[in-house]
């Protein structure tokens, strides 16, 4: 199915001679989801730079009934980014609306623009002496519009929330061309319903969102980052308790790392190396920020720590002393993902449980995986404080990547099975796109897809906005 070519000419006149890509070589990136599990097709990516352009594509693409796909750095996980293979949708590139419009240090507020790159956001908010906290292992490329159109999660929800808790106000352009100026910068407005809260997580199926009132925070003024060994994951959910009530609840970060993706990390990441002597059978990576000055803060952590080990909840622990060993220490996490790609291809379970009950979870799942692969290699880390956990299994040694991955419709069950029996999440943080939408349809509550259903027909009636995504 092909878009009548003067829609096209029509769409590139809006946008003008800088504003958008259609020749193949230019095009290719925007036609793969960063997993490599899709390949779509499309005629033309448009990157307006203005909310007035992506208005005006916005009603022609509308009155054409022609599927719009908004993009932002594309390392979302479940291909909610990626054009229909038969080159029928335009892909709408958030890339150049990349401007902090306002930072208002006292009311600790910003207003930025989608197509900012989570890493510039943070800055912007820097520079002002504020924080702002969202932070995950892509911030160098993904865009602002991207994590909140995916609700993004990362590794200081513990403390500070998801992208939704960090968000005040909303600049929406609807499917029909109509912005929804929901900008205000509010701690308080409460006049109806939550129109804000409807756009993120609605990876793009609702409307194009173009800038976001984003909340700042204090920046820590002293903080504590360690590497802890333990034997089992049930003493990480017992030291994430004693760390929160020792701290009031400054713990910012506390992720779960198993022996093997540490291993995998330590062999394929350049600069890594181990901080602890030993070899444990779980690790975590905690941060400690405290706001005010402290000079004792990293005295009391370890004598805190002392007295885990002591008492046998922890085998092992290393804090940073420099900023230079704390970024190392942030790459044994956040390079997982990459370092388990060297493996083969894995199968990826984004989940989570109450924080309590994670332990018994990995227990369960992991003898399920087993009675299905029985060498396939498990790789469960992620973020324990969320109760989050990313159970990948990547294919054996001497298994190829083919024949592991008709494996995954049976792995996938079992494990979305046993999440639904423990009243869990099967998409804790990477959102549905196109891979989970059947999984959404099993596990979600009839009555929840209805309502969901509702509002995107009340929205989008015409079905323009990033079709076959989510629903
Ligand atoms: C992470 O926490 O590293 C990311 O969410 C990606 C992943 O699933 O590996
Ligand atoms: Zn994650």
């Amino acid at each position: 199915m092909s878009i009548n070519p003067s829609l096209l000419a029509e769409l590139r006149r809006v946008v003008g001679p800088q504003g958008y890509l259609d020749q193949a070589a230019d095009v290719e990136p925007y036609l793969v989801d960063h997993r490599k599990l899709y390949r779509g097709a499309t005629p033309l990516v448009l990157r307006p730079d203005s909310t007035e352009q992506v208005s005006a594509i916005m009603r022609l693409c509308n009155e054409a009934r022609v599927g719009v796909v908004p993009v932002g750095g594309n390392t979302s996980y479940c291909g909610g980014a990626t054009p229909s293979e038969d080159g029928s949708q335009i892909v709408l590139s958030l890339a150049r609306m990349r401007r902090v419009r306002s930072v208002d240090p006292l009311n600790y507020t910003m207003i930025a623009e989608a197509g900012c790159v989570l890493a510039e956001v943070q800055a912007a908010a820097a520079s002002a002496d504020r924080l702002f906290p969202m932070s995950l292992g892509s911030e160098g490329s993904c865009q602002l519009g991207g994590n909140l159109s995916t609700n993004a999660g990362g590794t200081a929800v513990l403390r500070y929330g998801m992208m939704r808790d960090l968000i005040l106000g909303l600049e929406v352009v609807l499917p029909d061309g109509r912005v929804l100026d929901g900008l205000k910068p509010l701690r308080k407005d409460n006049t109806g319903y939550d129109l804000r809260d409807l756009f993120m997580g609605a990876e793009g199926t609702l409307g194009v969102i173009t800038a976001a009132a984003c909340k700042l925070f204090s920046r820590p003024a002293s903080s504590v980052t360690a590497l802890v060994g333990i034997t089992d994951p049930k003493h990480a959910v017992s030291l994430l308790s004693r760390l929160r009530s020792f701290t009031g609840d400054a713990v910012s970060t506390f992720e779960l790392i198993p022996r093997l993706a540490l291993e995998l990390v330590l062999e394929f990441v350049p600069n890594t190396a181990n901080p602890l002597d030993g070899r444990h059978d779980w690790y975590v990576l905690l941060e400690i920020g405290m706001g005010r000055q402290d000079e004792s803060l990293r005295g009391a952590i370890e004598a805190e720590l002392a007295n885990a080990l002591e008492e046998g909840q922890i085998v092992d622990a290393a804090i940073a002393a420099s900023e230079s060993q704390r970024e190392m220490f942030w790459r044994l996490r956040e390079t997982i993902p990459e370092a388990q790609r060297r493996i083969g291809a894995s199968i990826k379970h984004d989940v989570s449980v109450t924080t309590s009950e994670l332990p018994q979870f990995i227990i369960e799942a992991s003898q399920l995986v087993r009675s299905i692969s029985p060498t396939g290699r498990i790789v469960s880390y992620g973020h324990l404080g969320d109760g989050n956990l990313h159970f990948n299994v990547s294919r054996p040694v001497d298994q190829d990547d083919e024949s592991f991955l008709r494996l995954a419709p049976n792995i996938n069950r079992a494990v979305h099975d046993l999440i639904a029996r423990y009243g869990g999440s099967i998409s804790a943080e990477h959102g549905i796109g196109r891979l989970k939408r059947e999984e959404l349809v099993r596990y979600k509550q009839p009555v929840a897809l209805d309502v969901m259903r509702a509002i995107k027909q009340a929205l989008d009636p015409n079905g323009i906005m990033n079709p076959g995504k989510v629903l």
